[in-house]
């Protein structure tokens, strides 16, 4: 029998370390519409840093800024601009997920240790994946409180309205060339992950531009982190892009899904928030391409948003520019209506939709 060695409930947080997460906390508040939930700092007895933490059906993000020049978090900002830190993981067991993950080639970043407050306790503990991102296990089954010990409840005068993002699809990281195997087997050997999907130069090149991906999987499917390694192409690629800015590996992008996607994008337009535009000829062909789908051709048409079948249905999707002004961390959109893919038939008309903001920002 095969049994999972490192069960997985799903993400447990996101925590990103950004240059002020005073105004970042803001910034997704109005833009994407999380509620501010609670707080940790120097009122909090935490003296180092400011961390905000985020919700979202689902979704946790957490947002910390360093409060003085020295140490691991400022260094971090300095060398790769705001970006993914840690990518929690929930678990029912702590020490045995570190465990098992470390006796088999993980490098540790924490012990597990006990954090314990008046609501209860929560065992942590952290490995290393690519690049400065780290996994942290999270055991909350003892924990009544907001979100960790340490963490106090806080609300923010200002409360937009959700607009339906409820949970993370997958989490993207680049890599550098010739290593996305070596991360792929360490989910696979480390983590206990499988390899789900492989895309190769063939699938995902433009004229100009290519990548290899592969998607890993943890055992029940709550958690897919695919893998991007650049491959050669007449110009730069766009993970080298990302690579030369973040300054090598992280999180390139993190996928959320939502119900109703043309109402989430319609949100998220009006509120500021900038996307990838594919030319009105995708649309010319798309239901040849696609099929019959539920909605209609032209609010899809209107907010730029692709549609991609498989053989278990269709998914519409749509990614954004980065969110900051280097050209690393951005977010995709998502609506699955029984495809389980990654929309391989947008790949093309998104790459060359990257392309052109490459050219534009003289990276190409
Ligand atoms: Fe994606």
């Amino acid at each position: 029998m095969n049994v999972d060695f490192l069960p997985l409930n799903g993400t447990d947080y996101v925590e990103l370390y950004v240059g002020n997460a005073k105004q970042s906390a803001l910034y997704y508040q109005y833009a994407f519409g999380y509620e501010l939930i609670a707080y940790s700092g120097p009122e909090t007895g935490i003296r180092d840093r400011a961390s905000y933490v985020l919700k979202q059906g689902k979704i946790r993000l957490i947002l910390t800024s360093p409060m003085q020049p020295e140490g691991p978090i400022a260094d971090h900002i300095r060398l790769h601009g705001d970006g993914v830190k840690v990518l929690a993981l929930w678990v029912d067991d702590a020490e045995k997920s570190w465990k098992e993950t470390t006796t088999r080639g993980a490098v540790s970043v924490e012990a597990p240790k006990t954090l314990s407050d008046q609501f209860g306790s929560v065992k942590v503990a952290s490995i290393k994946t690519y690049g400065d991102t780290i996994h942290t296990f999270v055991e909350r089954k003892d924990y009544s409180g907001v979100f960790l010990p340490g963490f106090m409840p806080k609300k923010s005068s200002y409360t937009p309205t959700p607009i339906g993002l409820q949970y993370i699809d997958h989490c993207v990281g680049n890599v550098d060339l010739g290593e996305m195997n070596k991360w792929v087997a360490f989910y696979e050997n480390v983590m206990g992950f499988k390899l789900l999907i492989t895309f190769d130069d063939k699938d995902i090149s433009t004229e100009y531009s290519a990548l290899m991906s592969k998607v890993v999987s943890n055992g029940n499917g709550y958690v897919k982190f695919p893998i991007n390694e650049p491959a050669e192409g007449k110009k730069k690629s766009q993970i080298e892009e990302y690579l030369d800015f973040y300054k090598g590996p992280g999180v390139q992008h993190m996928a959320i899904a939502t119900d109703d996607i043309i109402h989430t994008v319609g949100e998220l337009r009006k509120r500021g928030v900038e996307f990838l535009e594919v030319p009105s000829s995708y649309y010319e062909d798309l239901l040849d391409r696609v099929g019959k789908i539920d909605e209609d051709l032209q609010p899809l048409k209107d907010l730029n948003i692709l549609v991609d079948r498989d053989e278990e249905g269709y998914l519409l999707q749509i990614f954004t520019k980065p969110i900051q002004d280097r050209p690393t961390l951005f977010f995709e959109i998502i609506q699955r209506k029984g495809a389980k893919s990654f929309g391989k038939g947008n790949f093309k008309a998104l790459f060359e939709a990257i392309e052109r903001e490459q050219e534009l920002r003289g990276n190409l």
